[in-house]
């Protein structure tokens, strides 16, 4: 009989160390140490011995119950660790694989030549000056040298809004009265960036909202000759050292005399193509000396001082610069167009 469970022992201790996984071992420990497990009917099987030998059989049944239990939590403890690597080493994150790439926004092309035009009047001494979208009749028209029923009123479709009188600029200009009446009567350079609104059809040439940069100089003895120079030298910054510029006479209600810069064509050199309509020069801004009734109405006197003014559309300048054919490109906000900027 001790034979027989000896043999049970060194069975099962074998048996226990073949379990491959966890399964197996509640398996094993079932049919071995279990209710009706193998070391229970030797257990029942005690009864068949002389009394006499009896309690050693009791004893080495109660020894290789623990030797089996203590083989039991061995490879418990084993199986449990390999299965726990297996599970990391199949759930584990790949380092090694490449990351997803972030997406990077970027400026708005119009904010690019916004900040490259306010770079370039910021070098010769020119301030940002701020000033709002929603205006005045007054402001955007009569100050500016447009009375009411004025046939100049034409150049500017305008949107009112439903106060009387108050409207959306089409312009920057009225921000030259802003200034004036907050510096007379100190000398004046700044330029004032900023949206117009124009109640027109869209098409691939203009828009409803469109932005400008209006430039104002004020002060004593400033001359048409500073008008050319200086926006020449803007010209020359922002198109390249060799474009040449012209002057051509125009009428603008604020400015007297009045003029339009053209440059020579960036797309044919001047030779002559479509986008300039073969004449070789590109209009690029409006400007003149500041009327003296703009003067009068900003607190300047005429007699004493003097300035020019100009206004130029930063999308236009782009289109110029870069080709682009639609004006509507810059606010219909498709990623295609954004991203080659
Ligand atoms: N305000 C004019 C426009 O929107 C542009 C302009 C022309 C502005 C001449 C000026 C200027 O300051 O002197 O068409």
């Amino acid at each position: 009989m001790l034979a027989k469970l000896d043999e049970l022992c060194a069975k099962s201790l074998e048996a226990v160390q073949q379990a491959a996984n966890t399964e197996a071992l509640d398996a094993w420990r079932k049919e071995t140490l279990g209710r009706k497990g193998a070391v229970y009917l030797m257990t029942r099987q005690i009864g068949q011995l002389a009394a006499a030998e009896r309690p050693s059989f009791g004893q080495r049944i109660n020894a290789v119950k623990k030797e089996l239990e203590a083989a039991y939590q061995r490879r418990l403890a084993e199986l449990k660790a390999v299965e726990l690597r297996a599970q990391m080493a199949s759930s584990a994150i790949d380092v090694t694989l490449p990351g997803r790439p972030q997406w990077r926004g970027r400026l708005h092309p119009a904010t690019q030549t916004l900040r490259q035009i306010y770079r370039i009047w910021g070098d010769m001494g020119f301030q940002i000056y701020r000033s709002r979208d929603v205006e005045t009749d007054e402001y955007n028209f009569e100050l500016l040298n447009i009375p009411q029923h004025h046939p100049a009123r034409d150049m500017w479709d305008t949107f009112h809004t439903t106060s009387p009188g108050v409207i959306l600029r089409t312009h920057t200009s009225p921000g030259q009265i802003h200034a004036m009446r907050e510096y007379c009567p100190e000398p004046i350079r700044v330029i004032l960036p900023g949206m117009c609104y124009r109640y027109e059809q869209i098409t691939a040439r203009s828009e409803i909202q469109f932005h400008q940069v209006e430039g104002l100089a004020v002060g004593k003895n400033i001359t048409l000759a500073d008008l050319k120079g200086t926006l020449t030298d803007f010209a020359r910054r922002i198109f390249g050292a060799d474009r040449k510029v012209r002057f051509r006479a125009n009428y603008f209600p604020f400015t007297e005399p009045s003029a339009e810069m053209d440059v020579e064509c960036i797309l044919c050199d001047g030779e002559g193509c479509a986008v300039c309509k073969h004449t070789g020069w590109l209009e690029i801004l409006g400007c003149g000396m500041v009327h003296p009734n703009v003067l009068r109405n900003g607190g300047y006197d005429p007699e004493i001082y003097s300035g020019f003014a100009f206004g130029m559309g930063p999308e236009r300048i782009a289109m110029l610069k870069y080709g682009i054919q639609d004006i509507r490109y810059f606010w219909s906000n498709d990623l295609r167009f954004l991203e080659q900027f």
